[in-house]
């Protein structure tokens, strides 16, 4: 009989967000008249920005056209996309990225998870806690840890808490570990990094032969002007960095797709036999043999992101999502409920009042304001007592929900 891979019977129950789906379908079967308000997973709500429908309608028009149709396109990318980001989101910040070290994919989620694929099984492996479960569960997958203990702590891996205690920052290990995931702004937190924070991390990956995978996927929502974006806007890391990135959240393609990731051409790590071997090589045979590459159409759209009125229209998205947050924050922090993010990030991170487990807030929530958020349990053990709330709604629905649960909890 056929085997399979048993690193999947070490993953915990569920991944979280299905889990949540499952106690809210549960809660709205029982209840078919609950208006219930999701503030769970952090998808967006609104439209796609004009610019990018013009872009996809004209896309698709070619695509009905014999002389302008388009089959299979490059695994990387359309150059006039990679190039557009290169010189936008990257060179315009002084970061030296070309256009070529920029492979386009339909998710980071996707490209976090797929990255380990050129990585060696025996790297020690140091994440934040809490954290993006992708990137513990993916690892789990690939077999580069052991069992999962009662805190839900998988042996193998370095976990790094970040919590009020340390003002949420990711502290350099004491320890050698070869891969690092760091996303900032962060989720869930919502915490950022600055650029002397950053370059600790850099200076440690270099000093180590470390490799940092940097998401962010959230770089969109700094307000903070003195914030990096990228972490190649710190010296030397074009040396020891992978960095992802997404329209999912600023331009609203969580359901059309867009991502990228950077892989300079400058970064090596070792074979067994000690030679250094270029990563971006890998990845682009990596993509070559596995992936197809993006949709025409959603790469026309993408594109259309870094015209004039794609800017505009894309700025006054991030600005809707970011006054939710300003409103959650307020709201929360009114009724005596302490918060933290939400002010360069598209995620509020709540300490569940009255000293209430994550999950008990959860379905407390639920049950008495109907409001869904997530439990900050479920992004790690050092995420119990707290809760993440998504700005990504509409603004009547972040009203009514901040409404009912003020009225519930004010002190
Ligand atoms: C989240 O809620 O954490 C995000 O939606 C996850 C994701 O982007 O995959």
């Amino acid at each position: 009989m056929a085997t399979i891979n048993d690193n999947y019977l070490k993953l915990k129950a569920g991944y979280l967000f299905p889990e949540i789906a499952r106690r809210v379908s549960a809660f709205a079967e029982a209840n078919p008249d609950a208006n219930i308000i999701r503030l769970g997973i952090g998808d967006v709500t609104e439209p796609l920005p004009e610019a990018c429908r013009i872009a996809m309608i004209q896309a698709v028009e070619e695509m009905g056209d014999r002389s302008t149709f388009k089959g299979y396109g490059p695994e990387q990318g359309y150059a006039w996309l990679r190039e557009k980001i290169a010189t936008h989101d990257f060179q315009a910040r002084g970061c030296s990225v070309d256009a070529s070290e920029i492979f386009i994919s339909d998710g980071s989620k996707c490209d976090t998870g797929n990255i380990l694929d050129i990585f060696g099984k025996d790297n020690t492996i140091a994440v934040t806690d809490p954290v993006y479960p992708v990137y513990v569960d993916t690892n789990v997958m690939a077999g580069h840890t052991g069992e999962v203990n009662d805190r839900g702590e998988y042996g193998g891996l370095v976990y790094l808490p970040i919590t009020a205690e340390n003002d949420f920052t990711a502290e350099i290990p004491s320890q050698k570990v070869d891969l690092i995931y760091l996303c900032f702004p962060n989720n869930p937190t919502g915490a950022t990094a600055t650029k002397a924070h950053l370059q600790a991390w850099v200076e440690y990956a270099k000093a180590h032969g470390s490799i940092i995978f940097f998401d962010a996927a959230y770089e969109a929502f700094i307000t903070d002007p003195d914030l990096p974006h990228s972490i190649y806007e710190i010296e030397g890391a074009r040396d020891c960095a992978i960095e992802f990135r997404s329209f999912s959240k600023n331009a609203g393609f969580t359901g059309t797709r867009c991502a990228l990731t950077v892989v300079p051409k400058t970064l090596k790590a070792k074979a067994a036999d000690g030679t250094d071997v270029e990563l971006w090589k890998l990845w682009n045979r990596r993509q070559s043999t596995k992936f197809n590459g993006v949709s025409y159409i959603v790469q026309r759209g993408a594109e259309a992101v870094y015209s004039d009125a794609g800017q505009a229209q894309v700025r006054d998205l991030v600005n809707f999502y970011m006054d939710n947050a300003k409103i959650i924050r307020q709201q929360l922090t009114a009724a005596g409920i302490a918060v933290y993010g939400g002010v360069n990030a598209p995620y509020v991170w709540v300490k569940t009042p009255h000293g209430l487990s994550s999950w008990d807030f959860f379905d407390k929530l639920l049950h008495t304001c109907h409001v869904v958020g997530t439990p900050g349990s479920g992004f790690g053990a050092a995420g119990e007592g707290y809760f993440r709330i998504s700005a990504f709604n509409s603004r009547d629905n972040v009203e009514a929900a901040m409404q009912r649960i003020t009225d519930k909890f004010k002190a």
